[in-house]
């Protein structure tokens, strides 16, 4: 890829993309601004060199305008963050973005409203990316949780204009391809969260390099119910799953025991056992699995993370994911959280150090360990 470090930014009106798709509280601050710091390396050099630096970025899933998911937050947090001002205009396109973007002087930055407040941007129309492409001169990507859509702002745009890999795309790909190209062995993968139908594709995928699967979370349950027969006859999903492992010798480990609560009473117990008696619910691993899981880990050189052990986000059920993060950060390998909001989770915790990369993409970051092409770089010189 062509990336930033070739291009002679001064004076000149770059358009970047970049992912301030962020959580918000419900006063509509900044919750984690880990998208926007990690943009701060491609910011800071454009600010460096005298850009006039445009910046564009989504925020939610929004089909209209709506003020709560308005980005005039996001520019005062990277105003923070940059210890600059950055300006903010209540469009994307139209007269007052382009009154805007052409304001801009060297060295400074303009933040354009969310882009999904315009319909076009998802349809990927030819008529908004050329309305985009006026506003700048070259375009940056560094986006890289948004490289998965092929929207207006991430593939038509980079047909418009001469484009460039930013910083946060380039650290992304290099960090995430120590997942999918050679990696280092034991290749150990610790995979929580819900659904087990979501998390197919990249378990698939996954069997091909790993040496272990550790499941936890909702999912591990599931999968624990549905084997030892507790939850009915084994669907063909966890079936398939199972033999998969089986085929591509791959060590599947899952939960001997849970942290439970009780539906009516809000009780918490442990289950000593893998089963999940009626009217309970797996809330968290169990101390035993806590202890199995940190064994697993112990001998890994990579290891990939992907969602909570539990329901992390609640004090009472954040045990069996910190002990086992925590474990991670024991000595020095290749260990990468990726997805969904696993990376909040772990700031949240405060174990950032415990890894050696949190990458900032979501869905975007799942795809590319799954081996699919993205739009948004694929369409990188
Ligand atoms: C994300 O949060 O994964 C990216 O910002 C993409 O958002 P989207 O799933 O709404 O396209």
């Amino acid at each position: 890829m062509r990336t930033l470090k070739e291009l002679e930014a001064k004076g000149r009106r770059v358009l970047v993309r970049v992912d301030f798709n962020v959580p918000l509280t419900p006063e509509g601050k900044v919750r984690d601004a880990l998208r926007i710091e990690e943009s701060l390396p491609t910011l800071r050099r454009l600010k460096e060199q005298g850009a006039r630096t445009i910046l564009m970025s989504h925020l939610g899933r929004p089909k209209k305008p709506d003020p709560a998911l308005s980005l005039r937050p996001v520019a005062e947090k990277l105003g923070e963050l940059l210890g600059t001002n950055v300006a903010f205009v209540t469009s994307c396109v139209g007269e007052a973005a382009r009154t805007a973007a052409t304001a801009v002087k060297d060295g400074e930055f303009l933040l354009l409203e969310n882009l999904r407040f315009d319909p076009r941007e998802e349809a990927n129309e030819e008529g908004f990316a050329q309305e985009l492409a006026r506003l700048g001169e070259v375009f940056v990507e560094d986006a890289f949780g948004t490289v998965h859509r092929a929207h207006a702002s991430t593939v038509g745009v980079p047909k418009l204009l001469p484009s460039y890999a930013g910083f946060l795309v380039e650290r992304e790909v290099r960090e995430l391809t120590q997942l999918t190209e050679a990696p280092r062995h034991p290749y150990v993968a610790l995979i929580g969260g819900m659904k087990i139908d979501t998390k197919l594709p990249l378990l698939k995928n996954l069997m091909h390099g790993i040496d272990r699967l550790l499941i936890g979370g909702a999912l591990g349950a599931n999968i624990v119910a549905q084997t030892s027969g507790n939850g009915g006859p084994m669907g063909d999903v966890v079936a398939d799953l199972l033999a998969m492992a089986k085929k591509a010798e791959v060590e599947v480990v899952l939960p001997s025991d849970f942290l439970l609560q009780e539906d009516s009473s809000g009780k918490v117990m442990t289950s000593g056992g893998p089963t999940v008696p009626p009217g309970f619910r797996a809330m968290d691993i169990g101390p035993a699995t806590r202890e199995l899981f940190c064994h697993r880990l112990s001998d890994a050189e990579t290891v990939f993370v992907n969602g909570p052990l539990g329901k992390a986000e609640d004090p009472n059920f954040a045990e069996g994911s910190r002990q086992v993060f925590s474990e991670i950060g024991r000595r020095p390998r290749v260990s990468i959280v990726a997805g969904g909001d696993t990376a909040g989770i772990v700031r949240s915790m405060g174990l950032v150090n415990a890894f050696s990369y949190l990458s900032t993409g979501g869905g975007a970051a799942l795809e590319f360990i799954e081996g699919r092409t993205l739009p948004g770089l694929a369409v990188l010189p």
